[in-house]
């Protein structure tokens, strides 16, 4: 199938909704053949920006240009988008063949044409067999397929995922997870993909953008957002992280009377973030002046990690730790612990 990606670009974007406002000021670039993830807690106003981009509903200020073209005030069908719905939303009394059509049919080309591209499509999301049934005899992963299909077979410049994946099983969710992202490198379509997931937005993304309260808070690619969250909600939000609030003077973090953490610069903000990986816990004090005395409250056992919970001086502390077969730390709750943690990877932030 030959998809010329496109570019997307929203500029100063607002909408309310009764007076409520759903997205404001949102300024973004999205690049030709890019894996653009959304990602936000719930009613962060994730799916009104993908429907405003689809052309479902209209912003209420701002314009939203696709390759350079001012689309603001186009109807869905001439903007050459194509949605994946969060719940799908397929025809219930078509049948898979039927549903992937629909958007051929209403573009009017001639049957012969529909067949050949509909085939196409099908054996493409691996679908044979599929063309005859009922969508509501599908399973979820199915149904997931026929919605994907349904939306490029018409070709569009930009595909538009409201959360697809969210309705699958774990095992079955990783799977559409690297099949969507391998048939997104083959076709090389531009891809908004939201998601509440950081697993998701972390593992498939080319670059993400955090909202929350309907505002883009941080872009950039997974590992940036990652290593240096913009303020405390995106340091929460991205990966489990230790934060906590201080005062901070003379390169030191001020947790509490007793508590507190030497820095590697001047930096000034009202959160640190550590990461839970980034702490050495250890049974003897092998750091002396610099480590922290604290017990083992909790003992998590994750599988690849081991999470312990830590209390420092009425603070606590997540520790992972590897859970290697030969080097393992056996530690046990009420365990009395020596926490060191490295001055660079204290982050501050705002
Ligand atoms: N048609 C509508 N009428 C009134 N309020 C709406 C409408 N659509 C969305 N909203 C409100 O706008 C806000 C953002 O909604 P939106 O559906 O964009 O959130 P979301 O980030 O997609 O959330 P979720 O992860 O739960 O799907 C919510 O407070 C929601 O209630
Ligand atoms: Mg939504």
């Amino acid at each position: 199938m030959n998809q010329n990606a496109g570019t997307v670009v929203l500029k100063e974007v607002g909408k309310s909704f009764q007076g409520k406002m759903a997205c404001s000021d949102i300024n973004l670039s999205i690049r030709e053949g890019e894996f653009f993830t959304f990602l936000g807690p719930s009613g962060c106003g994730k799916t009104t920006l993908l429907r405003l981009i689809a052309g479902f509903i209209k912003p209420d200020k701002g314009k939203i240009f696709l390759n350079q073209k001012d689309i603001t005030h186009l109807e869905p069908e001439n903007r050459n988008v194509g949605m994946v719905f969060q719940n799908y939303a397929l025809f219930p009394f078509l049948n898979v063949y039927e549903n992937i059509a629909y958007g051929l049919k209403i573009q009017k080309h001639p049957q012969t044409k529909i067949k050949t591209k509909v085939v196409q499509v099908i054996d493409m999301i691996g679908l044979n067999g599929f063309e005859k049934r009922n969508v509501s005899s599908l399973s979820g992963g199915e149904q997931q397929r026929v919605a994907l299909a349904r939306s490029l077979v018409v070709e569009p410049k930009v595909l538009l995922l409201d959360e697809p994946l969210s309705n699958l099983d774990a095992r079955l969710r990783d799977k559409m997870r690297f099949e969507i992202k391998s048939l997104q490198k083959e076709l090389g379509i531009t891809t908004l993909f939201v998601t509440h997931d950081q697993t998701e937005a972390l593992t498939m993304s080319d670059r993400v953008a955090v909202f929350n309260q309907g505002q883009c808070v941080q872009v950039g690619t997974a590992e940036e957002i990652y290593a240096n969250p913009k303020n405390a909600f995106v340091a929460g939000f991205i990966g489990d992280t230790n934060l906590f609030e201080v005062k901070i003077k003379n390169k030191t973090a001020i947790i509490s009377e007793d508590l507190t953490l030497l820095l590697d610069n001047q930096n000034q903000g009202k959160y640190i973030s550590i990461r839970p990986q980034d702490i050495t816990i250890t049974k003897t004090d092998e750091n002396s002046s610099r480590s922290l005395e604290g017990r083992i409250e909790e003992v998590i056992f994750n599988g690849i990690w081991m999470d312990y919970l830590v209390k420092v001086k009425g603070s606590d502390f997540r520790v992972s730790v590897t859970n290697t077969f030969l080097h393992s730390p056996k530690l046990q709750v009420n365990d009395s612990v020596y926490l060191s943690i490295d001055s660079r990877c204290i982050k501050v932030i705002d």
